[in-house]
């Protein structure tokens, strides 16, 4: 089993002989791999869904790692024990809902050192929760999968000045190093806020035209980036 090129970036931000819990594992993919690749890891593979705990079961035991991986239901980080592991990975939700997994359980997101987060939808939200949190985005990768480029963060505690609009929004990191995906990257950014650009000139609200300067603002800078 070889993991597609959006799971295959998680997996190679996820640190050397750690303990590791893959939520939301679904068909355990990841998980299976962060042990394959490293046996000296220990691995949990936690969904909140009793199908997808199913489906990780099954391609465990498929893969002869029954003894190795366990499979545990419960709703985010409350599938885990306080001090279990210091690395979780969070793949293929929304950044809002992956905020709120890291916010529920204080007792077990205090004792992480690592999270590879990869949002499906509102980075800007997950990464600005991070740094109010007193952690920060350590590195950055671009990844595309059938025809989409997804963000993947490593996470770590330690306060760092809150970024900026900008990088909150496309990424520290990302702006940074900008590698070989980079400008496919922005032009899909301005393209979504053209989006909602034309939506919020068909409004005529007060807080429409607000947005739209804001929104205007925005695709400016992100262009000025493809000029640099
Ligand atoms: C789209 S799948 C992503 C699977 C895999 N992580 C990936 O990136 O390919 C989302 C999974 O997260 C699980 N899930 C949703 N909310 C959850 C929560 N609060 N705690 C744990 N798992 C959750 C769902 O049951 C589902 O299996």
């Amino acid at each position: 089993m070889r993991l597609d090129d959006r799971l295959q970036a998680v997996a190679d931000f996820v640190p050397s002989g750690c303990r590791v819990a893959d939520i939301g594992t679904d068909h355990a993919y990841l998980a299976i791999e962060l042990y394959k690749n490293d046996s000296s890891r220990f691995v949990i593979a936690a969904d909140k869904n009793a199908g997808p705990c199913d489906a990780a079961r099954r391609t465990i035991r498929e893969a002869g790692l029954a003894d190795a991986i366990e499979v545990r239901q419960g709703d985010g980080l409350g599938a885990l024990k306080a001090g279990e592991v210091n690395t979780v990975c969070i793949a293929g939700m929304g950044g809002k809902l992956i905020a709120d997994i890291l916010e529920a359980q204080p007792e077990i997101f205090d004792g992480l050192e690592y999270a590879v987060l990869q949002p499906q939808n509102a980075a800007l939200y997950l990464r600005q929760w991070l740094y109010e949190h007193g952690w920060h985005i350590e590195d950055e990768r671009l990844s595309k999968a059938d025809g989409r480029i997804y963000q993947i963060m490593l996470a770590r505690p330690g306060e760092t000045a809150m970024p900026g609009q900008l990088e909150l929004f496309a990424g520290p990191v990302i702006l940074r190093r900008r590698q070989e995906l980079f400008s496919e990257y922005i032009k899909g950014l301005i393209e979504g806020q053209e989006r909602i650009a034309a939506g919020l000139r068909q409004a005529s609200s007060y807080s429409a035209a607000d947005g739209l300067s804001r929104v205007t603002e925005q695709i400016i800078k992100l262009k000025e980036l493809l000029t640099v």
